[in-house]
């Protein structure tokens, strides 16, 4: 690839392993990160970071005049739960980071802008398994932001940028950020397992989630980021596999042995979604993607990272 280009959010766990990942295509890689949820030892080896909170104007005097070839777009607060606690900040890191961010391309003559939207766009669907023409129906203050950024994307698509939106289901995988109680359902409950604690479920177990590992993901945007067929594209990224939260907690017993592990219901937090499953044909079409990682496997890989990351008291 040979190429200079920039990951917003590359000290969190999505963005580090893109980060990582394009640093072995070759790139040189710059990380622009305000450690909101991120952390600098994330940050790979090799890849430059600049401190910026991308959702303040005045922040951006630090990137004026920088070149580079790409936009990797995914930093944001991440979790639909704590949009809540603070939506004008979910709103200045989704909405107004991802305007500022695509007015300095523009700005800079950088062409190509790639992003991390939500499946949580759609809301609870009325059809499944959800495409990407399904319309949008926000229920927590992220999932605006999120349809907010969108629009400036499309806007900006206009204005000549080469965009492409990845709407991410339930990514998992290791990196993921196991002190975060409030995001990744599959990280929270695997955390109270490492802690020996109870697992703490907001919501029903009939809920479902379609996991996708975090390889398939950073494969999907390796293979779209040189190919103009995905510029103007909306895709799910997903892997159109229906698990419920009750199979998910089954999992994990398995993975740990301990079929009887504890499991407490809470009610659900706001603006939860009950079920999302994603139609990939699109993506698998254009970018002739297709998800590897099945959940078993997934889990395996991520328990054991976390064990030894952490230990553990099973
Ligand atoms: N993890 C998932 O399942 C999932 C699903 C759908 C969409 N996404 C989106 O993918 C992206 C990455 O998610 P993740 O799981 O890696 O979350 P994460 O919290 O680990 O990473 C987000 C990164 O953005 C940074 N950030 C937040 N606000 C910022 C700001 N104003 N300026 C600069 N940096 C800021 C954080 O410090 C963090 O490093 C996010 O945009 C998220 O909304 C994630």
């Amino acid at each position: 690839m040979n190429q200079h280009v920039i990951v917003t959010g590359g000290a969190g766990f999505i963005g580090s392993h893109l980060a990582e990942a394009l640093l072995r295509n070759g790139c040189r890689v710059t990380v622009l990160d305000n450690l909101h949820t991120g952390k600098e030892a994330n940050i790979p080896a090799g890849a430059e970071f600049i401190n910026i909170d991308l959702g303040a104007d005045n922040m951006y005097s630090r990137i004026r005049g920088l070149k580079c070839d790409a936009v990797f777009h995914l930093a944001g607060q991440s979790s639909g739960e704590a949009s809540f606690d603070d939506p004008e900040y979910d709103f200045k890191s989704h909405a107004l980071s991802t305007f500022y961010m695509l007015r300095w391309c523009k700005e800079h003559d950088v062409s190509r802008f790639l992003y991390s939207s939500s499946m949580s766009v759609y809301g609870d669907p009325d059809t499944l398994p959800i495409g990407e023409g399904h319309p949008f129906k926000p229920k927590t203050f992220y999932a605006a932001g999120k349809v907010a950024a969108e629009a400036y994307i499309n806007l900006y698509g206009r204005l000549g940028v080469n965009t492409t939106v990845f709407r991410l289901f339930s990514v998992y995988g290791p990196g993921q950020n196991l002190d975060n109680k409030m995001q990744g359902m599959l990280s929270i409950y695997l955390s109270y397992m490492l802690e020996g604690k109870p697992i703490l479920v907001k919501g029903s177990p009939a809920r479902y989630r379609d996991f996708i590992n975090i390889n398939d993901v950073v494969a999907a945007w390796l293979s779209a980021y040189e190919n103009p067929v995905s510029y103007g594209k909306q895709y799910n990224l997903a892997t159109g596999v229906k698990t419920t939260v009750e199979g998910l907690l089954n999992e994990l017993k398995n993975a740990f042995n301990s079929n009887n592990y504890p499991i407490e219901f809470l009610q659900n937090t706001p603006g939860d979604q009950f079920g999302a499953i994603g139609d990939i044909s699109l993506i698998k079409k254009d970018l002739s993607w297709t998800p590897t990682v099945d959940l078993r496997t997934g889990i395996a890989v991520m328990a054991k990272w976390a064990r030894a990351l952490k230990g553990d008291n099973l």
